[in-house]
């Protein structure tokens, strides 16, 4: 009996020892410890070719661009690329009638055409360190939370101190392992970035949000960007003496394409993910909050979709927000599917009772003992508030009229005694945000979406998990027409005029705004019902997760873990590769542009092809940017671990040259970010030859590649 067990035991230590090809996201310094499995894997390059702070790496080619976002630089010119989504946001800036990028394209044909970015920054990495003892030390197992938190504030700051003295770098220390270690990260911060060219959207974007998160895909999710610097090569802000940033290293672009197998790795900065959460958390984010969310975004949608297609000013107005709101409406949607899927919940089940088992095996393991008890006994009580939360922030301040009220919050709480200059700010400020605001806002969207949330909202809720004005509705669709009616927010001329006639004495009235009082009514229910039991709950579940994490570790010496992501650097790699998302069903690895052509409908918006990119189709006109096949190849899979912040990544192959940019992830296994299934987990990237056919053939911006590294 004693045998059998060990030997199951054996056999299961061993199975999730063996690392599943295409889990993980490696810190860069510690890669050594990856180096012999990614060269078996098919990697011709070392660890050290990727991050080194002795020579030039791969890594001087990488930025956090735009703080949300991946960009890889591919000339000795300081030309980067991201996505076109990444982009996105300047590109809008620089948009306007007259010159509608957006829809258009654009392309800088000198460099004095390139586009100023203001408030767009690059971060360099420059170098990397542990500082785990120096953080934790004075600090035991024991030590209450606050002291611990006092006691690595200071520790933190004094490395900070000392590390100033001998950089120019910009000094930033993150928690790993949730808060087990600690690195410290030297980097470089450009904030001259300029816009150099980007695709008209039906390229960049060409599938809208019908096909965000799917597979098979064809987007030309990419835009251009340069970096400038001073003439030393240091950061400077905007100015016209500035100079293409000269970069360590650039990368080299193949056009060899990928083969299904191939090696393939993504460099860059996944945002977040919790891998290691114990079955009661994940059951209730999956099956719990995200199907709400899931549901509520849905019927949200479902009202957008109605008045944009009945109106194309509607459509443009409400495109925005319907990308933001449907983006996560559909990963959740994607979370939920793939962890049952997977049984996610039944897996983790599993290794809590061989965890239990090896935590009651030894004596000092005596702090693991209660871990799993006390999760579910935090994750029980955290439920209420997570809810009353969830529903605060997806129905209540999903009311645009309500959301928008709450900006005026401050102004509204001015009195006789608040300086002059203060008010003037808060005013120049409101009056941007009003502009933006009725810019896109369509008044009866917002009527029906609220009454609709309202109702969603009273249902679910029990009167004490619910903001008092929710308690005091008998009719909601009267109440909802009522708000509406009488609150000034509505109207542009009246927030405008009472803006341009605002004084102290007229506060009272803006408080007294039907809208303004319902933001106050939620924030005030946040504030006094909500917060103080999340963040204490939350605060206990930091302390058991930290150690349960160190638990995990202990357990399983042999298996190298990752740490979850927390946007630093990060390697990731696996297979080029298709997948398997039903019985019956196989994903092939690539798409091509006869792809394009099969889902074009001039009719629907996500679907409307270029007169010339057709052109280019119909006379195969591809130039070297063919695959061998004979096809315009366009996005390919592959199993490597991403996620949000992955966006604008390269994806490189053996030699470490630039094959595509990452973008996005199929649906079936979004739930990567909770529990990692190499066999339906894919990240999707637009082909690298298929970026520069737009840039070359396309575009007719060859000047751009000149400037590249490429690889035939
Ligand atoms: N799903 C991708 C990500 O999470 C892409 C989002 C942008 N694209 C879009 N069609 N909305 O960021
Ligand atoms: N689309 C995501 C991003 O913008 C990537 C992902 O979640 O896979 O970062």
């Amino acid at each position: 009996m004693k045998r059998l067990s060990l030997f199951i035991t054996l056999i299961l230590t061993l199975s999730v020892g063996i690392a599943k090809a295409g889990e993980g996201m490696w810190i860069p310094m510690l890669l050594q410890y990856n180096e012999k499995e990614m060269q078996e894997m098919g990697m011709k390059i070392t660890a050290e070719d990727i991050y080194s702070i002795n020579h030039s790496s791969l890594k001087d080619a990488i930025v956090l661009f735009g703080g949300g976002c991946t960009g890889e630089i591919v000339s000795d010119q300081g030309l980067l690329l991201t996505n076109h989504h990444c982009g996105y946001g300047y590109i809008q800036k620089h948009s306007s009638v007259e010159h509608d990028y957006l829809t258009n394209g654009f392309w800088a044909m000198n460099r004095g055409e390139e586009l100023p970015c203001p408030g767009l920054s690059v971060i360099f990495l420059r170098e990397m360190r542990d500082v785990t003892a120096q953080v934790l030390e004075g600090i035991t197992i024991d030590t209450p939370e606050d002291e611990r938190k006092a006691k690595i504030d200071e520790n933190m700051k004094k490395i900070k101190a000392q590390i100033e003295k001998e950089t120019q770098y910009k000094i930033r220390i993150e928690p790993f392992f949730l808060g087990n270690e600690y690195y410290l990260m030297l980097n470089e911060v450009y904030t001259d970035v300029r816009l150099v060219g980007c695709p008209p959207s039906n390229i960049g974007k060409f599938g809208g949000d019908t096909d965000n998160w799917v597979w098979p895909r064809h987007t030309g999710d990419f835009s251009v960007f340069r970096v400038y610097a001073d003439k030393d090569g240091r950061p400077a802000d905007y100015g016209k003496d500035n100079v293409p940033y000269k970069p360590a290293k650039h990368l080299e672009i193949s056009l060899k394409g990928a083969e299904e197998g191939d090696f393939a790795f993504v460099f860059g900065y996944p945002a977040h993910t919790n891998e290691y959460l114990p079955a009661v958390a994940v059951d209730q984010e999956a099956n719990l909050i995200d199907p709400i969310r899931v549901d509520l975004r849905g019927k949200v949608l479902d009202i957008y979709n109605k008045y944009q297609e009945q109106d194309p000013k509607v459509r443009i107005q409400y495109a925005a927000k319907h990308a933001n709101i449907g983006n996560g409406w559909k990963k959740w949607m994607g979370v939920t599917e793939g962890i049952n899927h997977f049984h996610g919940v039944e897996k983790k089940n599993e290794f809590e009772t061989r965890f239990q088992e090896w935590a009651l095996g030894a004596r000092n393991r005596y702090m693991y003992i209660d871990l799993l008890k006390d999760f579910k006994k935090n994750y029980y009580d955290l439920k209420p508030y997570e809810l009353a939360y969830t529903y605060l922030a997806e129905a209540g301040l999903r009311i645009e009229l309500i959301n928008f009220a709450g900006r005026f919050a401050r102004l509204s709480e001015v009195t006789k005694d608040t300086p002059q200059e203060e008010i003037d700010k808060m005013i120049a400020s409101l009056k941007t945000a009003s502009a933006n605001f009725f810019k896109d806002y369509y008044e009866p969207i917002d009527r029906e979406v609220a009454a609709m949330l309202l109702n969603e909202y009273l249902k679910a809720q029990s009167a004490d998990f619910r903001p008092a004005f929710l308690n005091d509705i008998k009719d909601v669709d009267g109440y909802v027409d009522n708000l509406f009616n009488k609150s000034m927010f509505t109207d542009e001329a009246k927030v405008n005029g009472f803006l341009d006639n605002f004084k102290a004495n007229k506060a009272k009235k803006l408080a007294n705004d039907p809208a303004l009082k319902v933001y106050q009514s939620l924030i005030g229910f946040y504030r006094n019902e909500v917060y103080d039991h999340i963040s204490e709950i939350n605060t206990n579940i930091d302390r058991l997760q930290r150690i349960y994490m160190k638990g995990q570790m202990d357990m399983q010496p042999d298996k190298r873990l990752f740490p979850d992501a927390n946007f630093t650097l990060r390697v990731t790699y696996g297979k080029v590769e298709g997948f398997k998302p039903q019985d019956g069903k196989t994903y092939k690895h690539f798409t091509t542009l006869e792809g394009i052509m099969e889902k074009e409908n001039p009719d629907i918006y996500d679907y409307v092809v270029e007169p010339r990119l057709k052109e280019l189709f119909n006379n195969k006109d591809y130039g070297r940017y063919a695959d061998k096949d004979g096809k315009m190849h366009v996005a390919f899979t592959a199993s490597v671990h991403t996620t949000g912040g992955n966006s604008g990544s390269p994806i490189l192959n053996a030699e470490g040259q630039l094959l595509g940019l990452n973008f996005d992830r199929c649906w079936e296994g979004t739930m990567s970010d909770l529990i990692y299934d190499p066999d339906i987990c894919r990240n999707i990237s637009v082909d690298i030859r298929y970026v520069l056919f737009i840039i070359d053939k396309f575009a007719g911006a060859g000047h751009l590649i000149d400037e590249m590294t490429i690889v035939e």
